[in-house]
């Protein structure tokens, strides 16, 4: 078993590197995950493609985590990282389901209040029936996850997260170069197109 200097260690290793892509990465999640929880009215959060990113037990009260690599499977059945989380946040209710997110999620389809989809491929698309009807995504645009959301008439784009949470979505996801991509467009290229205006975090209600 990783002892939690060790687990912890892969957390802040991977908090690290990523900080130089991310300068929201680490401890700056938190104050992503706070600004959302503070507006957001969300209890059971869903995050796909979590790696070893546990920051959101330390706000919401209960939190699925899922991975397909070894070691985020590794990194949550650590009775010492589960102790870290006990302490830092009491009561907090943690699980983690390993595999690939669109068919390995045992978990009731439409229960969920908030689904995180940060850097981990077209989340809001394959983990889209576990969030229930009013839910929100939170998802920044790697893999293009944001502009999918804002071709699906399942998804409504409410507000944007910079520092703050704004619900001015005036003017988002007009492309750079119009016609904006269709959904197939989008999971072909796997990645986002240029936007005349855009933020770091785009929250969508699924309608
Ligand atoms: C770049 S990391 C981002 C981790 C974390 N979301 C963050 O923002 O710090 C992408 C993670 O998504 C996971 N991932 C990608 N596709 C997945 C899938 N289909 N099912 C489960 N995990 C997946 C990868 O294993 C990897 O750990």
């Amino acid at each position: 078993m990783i002892a939690v200097k060790d687990a912890l260690d892969l957390y802040r290793e991977y908090v690290a590197k990523h900080a130089e892509v991310d300068a929201d990465a680490g401890e700056g999640r938190m104050r992503l995950w706070r600004e959302v929880a503070a507006h957001a009215d969300a209890r059971r959060v869903l995050y796909p493609g979590s790696y070893v990113e546990a920051t959101p037990a330390l706000v919401w009260p209960e939190v699925v985590f899922n991975d397909q690599d070894a070691r985020a499977r590794r990194f949550f059945a650590s009775p010492d990282v589960r102790a870290w989380l006990e302490q830092e946040a009491p009561g907090h209710v943690v699980r983690y389901h390993h595999g690939d997110y669109a068919t390995a999620i045992d978990e009731p389809e439409g229960s969920f209040d908030l689904l995180l989809s940060q850097y981990a491929g077209p989340v809001g698309q394959a983990c889209k029936r576990y969030l229930r009807r009013g839910g929100l995504l939170l998802a920044n645009n790697s893999h293009g996850d944001a502009g999918l959301a804002h071709v699906d008439p399942d998804y409504e784009l409410v507000a944007v997260v910079r520092r703050r949470w704004s619900d001015d979505v005036e003017g988002f996801f007009e492309p750079k170069r119009p016609p904006h991509p269709d959904r197939e467009e989008l999971l072909r290229l796997g990645r986002g197109v240029g936007y005349t205006k855009t933020a770091p975090q785009y929250v969508f209600r699924r309608r």
